[in-house]
């Protein structure tokens, strides 16, 4: 039997979750489910033009509630016109990242306040929670290099290692947070190992349909 399941991918830059979401996407159209795959911030057009306003110009650009308003208000647009309709139609939706980078960028690594963080999660996500959250975990050191060695993308040293550090910390934190919904992964090994962990994190929700 098929069912809507909706799973988000979270970590650090250099984390390798983008390669792995295409990956477990992979697998499960292969084992005959409807996939949709989406990311934020973005995954609507409105949301896609909000993601446009926080990923250029400056890093100083916006105060960390406006990131914490418009990062909500692009996943209000990204909930309302992709994720629930998939869900509805039985799609399993695969989003590489989503309310826990709030929670770890603004909420730890940006000193962001956290509950209203969550009085916005209430109203915007309320019960439309992932049902599973992999949260990859990397020394952010080896983040950066590889987020150096793929290239094209500096935010990462432009933030600097000492808000990574907090990064990661913050993610352990929502991860310990929300137990019942995440699985830390160990995002330092290879492809093939990565994606077998995260395959044993995911397998259990629909042991019965993805074989
Ligand atoms: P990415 O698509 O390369 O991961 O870039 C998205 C950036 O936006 C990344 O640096 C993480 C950041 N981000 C936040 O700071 N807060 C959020 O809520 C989301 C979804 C992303």
């Amino acid at each position: 039997m098929k069912r809507a399941l909706f799973i988000t991918f979270e970590g650090g830059e250099g984390t390798g979750k983008s390669t792995q979401t295409a990956l477990l996407a992979e697998r499960l159209r292969q084992s005959g489910n409807r996939v949709v795959e989406t990311r934020e911030p973005g995954g609507s057009p409105d949301a896609d033009a909000i993601r446009k306003l926080l990923v250029t110009g400056e890093t100083g650009r916006w105060s960390v509630t406006a990131e914490i308003l418009l990062n909500y208000a692009a996943r209000e647009s990204h909930l309302r016109q992709t994720i629930v309709p998939a869900l509805e139609n039985g799609a399993i939706v695969i989003c590489d990242r989503f309310a826990d980078s709030t929670r770890a960028y603004q909420g730890y690594a940006g000193n962001g306040d956290k509950h209203l963080i969550e009085q916005l999660d209430r109203k915007v996500v309320g019960d439309h929670q992932p049902d599973l959250t992999l949260v990859f975990d990397l020394d952010p050191r080896i983040g950066l290099e590889r987020a150096v060695l793929r290239g094209g993308d500096d935010r990462f040293e432009r933030k600097g290692l000492e808000f990574h550090n907090r990064l990661r910390d913050g993610y352990l934190a929502v991860a310990d947070k929300f137990s019942a919904r995440c699985s830390l992964i160990d995002a330092s090994g290879s492809i093939d190992q990565i994606a077998t962990s995260v395959w044993q994190a995911v397998a259990p929700h629909f042991e019965d349909t993805a074989g």
